[in-house]
């Protein structure tokens, strides 16, 4: 730790800087705003709290509480929703919810009022920040206007991927299911275009789901553009790191994610999660599931239609893609 001398910062000599990213992990915050090193050394009792472990005792001591989300993961589903939410928890300051809770978007669970959400969120210290993720609330009409009712200073995350490429991904997932209950399913391309017209089918949920700028439209009648962040998801699988940092600025964390809490593992062909030198995981097998084939007329024709409202998504939000 760099010293104080004389009302000055001391550089401490080179030889005892650390060396290694999770070193780093452990000095003092930047900002002064969250004890970190405190949080740090104190994930082990609220991973106890997740088994159910911890007595009451504890959660009194340690001061415990179970917070509302201060920044929502919106969605879009299958755009990479649950990397997200697991590589942010990598972070001192953040705890995440594990389940979808569905609050929002479902009627029953919204008519259980805002005490019941927040006794489905975690066990955080005061300081940390808690985050959930339910993609459905980005496609569902009501979602805004309760979230606002809620809080209206919310941050709110959108991580989206290639339209085309997150459509199929989201088909692949429902045939799937089909296939475990021994039931057929139609082709994606019979699916996403109408055989009547030859045009896009537009009431096909997972192209509906994909035309973002159409559903952004909706929230941004509550929320200004600013409190919104979207996370690049094709980034964020061949090179997460960077999206991960531009996440951190947006909520005002200090930057304590690193290179060394992810690292390529070859056989998933994903990156996965390095917590610390004895705890890391990958995602679960249904992340990262083998898309079909689509015949490249259909995908050309889709290209064509998404292409006006990838443009308009880009220019609300000042995020560009290397989208076709
Ligand atoms: P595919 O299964 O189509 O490859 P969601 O969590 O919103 O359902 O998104 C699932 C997608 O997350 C996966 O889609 C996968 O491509 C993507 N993903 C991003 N980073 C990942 C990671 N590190 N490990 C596994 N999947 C990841």
């Amino acid at each position: 730790m760099d010293s104080l001398v004389n009302g000055s910062i001391k550089q401490r000599p080179k030889w005892l800087q650390p060396i290694c990213p999770i070193d780093s992990r452990l000095t003092p915050p930047e900002t002064g705003q969250i004890p970190l090193r405190t949080l740090q050394f104190k994930r082990g009792l609220l991973h106890e709290l997740r088994k159910g472990n911890a007595t009451k005792e504890q959660i009194r001591l340690h001061n415990l509480v179970q917070q509302l989300p201060r920044a929502i993961i919106i969605g879009v589903r299958k755009g990479g929703t649950r990397a997200l939410l697991e590589m942010l928890n990598l972070h001192p300051a953040v705890v995440k919810a594990s389940q979808e809770i569905h609050f929002f978007d479902n009627d029953q669970n919204y008519a259980r009022g805002i005490d019941w959400y927040r006794g489905k969120m975690p066990f955080s210290f005061p300081h940390q920040i808690t985050i959930e993720k339910s993609p459905a609330y980005f496609i569902t009409e009501e979602v805004p206007e309760r979230i606002f009712k809620m809080n209206s200073s919310i941050k709110l995350l959108i991580i989206v991927r290639e339209p085309i490429t997150r459509a199929v991904s989201d088909y692949t997932q429902v045939l799937e299911g089909k296939e475990r209950k021994n039931k057929t399913y139609h082709k994606f391309e019979k699916l996403a275009i109408d055989t009547n017209t030859c045009e896009v089918n537009t009431k096909y949920k997972a192209v509906r789901t994909s035309i973002y700028t159409k559903h952004l439209e909706r929230w941004l009648k509550y929320f200004p553009v600013e409190q919104f962040h979207i996370v690049d998801g094709d980034r964020l699988i061949t090179d997460p790191l960077p999206e991960l940092q531009l996440v951190e600025r947006f909520l005002n964390l200090p930057s304590r994610i690193s290179q060394y809490n992810l690292y390529f593992n070859a056989t998933r062909g994903f990156y996965c999660l390095r917590f610390n030198i004895v705890f890391n995981k990958c995602l679960a097998g249904s992340k990262g599931r083998i898309h079909p084939e689509v015949d490249p007329s259909v995908v050309t024709k889709l290209q064509k239609f998404f292409h006006p409202f990838n443009q308009k998504f880009s220019q609300i939000t000042g995020r560009t893609f290397n989208w076709p």
